[in-house]
């Protein structure tokens, strides 16, 4: 894989949100199908992504991260990469939904969100000290976790360690790809452990916020929006990386 890039890329809000935009990138990435692996990384599960690939003109990847990280699995043929989530301490969905279902602000999201390695709810504006408190109570009652808050709507309660980051830093290792020829990009917060891993990061122009806010020399941030944010955002580093100016991580 020495000379190959992997793209790990969230789809809603980043690949998805202008078709022709992403006709084009799709078109653009099959020219160097050679030299890509591709992988989608998406808060839905691995199952509603595929119908998505089927419906739009999203690109076959070669494997996809779904339901937040919990999920790795190849793309064709259809197997999940074994070792994954590793539990890095006590984790029962059941107890996570009994603790938080004391309060009334977080609403249980439909059960096709949920799975047993991912509890998530709506909760609109939730602040940092109420965040604070949800994992403290969960501690409490033996569990380890990893709570996500995006879009100032999404809660995701994850088991500790796993989230988007973790799960494409396992994909890199599991494929032998250097940080260097990673990149990640995004559009929400669920998407900011991603550009935590030291791999090269495009924030898409549309993105919240959350993640406009990221200020490192490995984050690109694409004046494009959505598809064509990530094809600005790509030949950005391809060209860096290719002509070997990249500065350290
Ligand atoms: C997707 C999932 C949802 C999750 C959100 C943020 O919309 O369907 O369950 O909360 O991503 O990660």
């Amino acid at each position: 894989m020495a000379n190959r890039f992997l793209i790990v890329s969230d789809i809603d809000g980043t690949l998805l949100g202008d078709d022709q935009a992403l006709e084009e990138l799709a078109a653009w990435l099959a020219l160097r199908r050679g030299k890509v692996l591709l992988a989608f990384n998406s808060g839905r599960s691995t199952t509603s992504q595929r119908a998505s690939i089927a419906a739009t003109p999203l690109p076959e990847p070669d494997a996809l991260i779904g339901n937040v990280g919990t999920q790795v699995e190849r793309f064709a043929p259809r197997e999940p990469l074994a070792d994954w989530p590793t539990l890095a301490g006590p984790w029962n969905a059941e107890v996570v939904r009994q603790v938080l279902s004391e309060f009334d602000d977080l609403q249980l999201q439909p059960e096709q969100f949920l799975s047993p390695h991912k509890v998530s709810y709506f909760v609109h504006d939730a602040h940092g000290s109420q965040l604070a408190d949800w994992q403290s109570r969960l501690e409490v009652a033996g569990q380890a976790v990893r709570i996500v808050y995006s879009s100032n709507r999404d809660l995701d309660v994850l088991p500790a360690g796993i989230d988007k980051g973790a799960a494409a830093s396992f994909l890199a290792a599991r494929w032998k790809m250097p940080r260097d020829r990673v990149i990640v990009c995004g559009d929400t917060a669920n998407d900011l452990s991603m550009f935590e891993q030291g791999f090269l990061g495009v924030v898409v122009g549309n993105a919240l916020p959350e993640l406009r806010e990221l200020d490192s020399p490995r984050v690109y941030h694409a004046e494009g929006h959505f598809a064509t944010g990530i094809k600005e955002g790509l030949r950005h580093w391809f060209e860096r990386v290719e002509r070997g100016r990249l500065r350290p991580a």
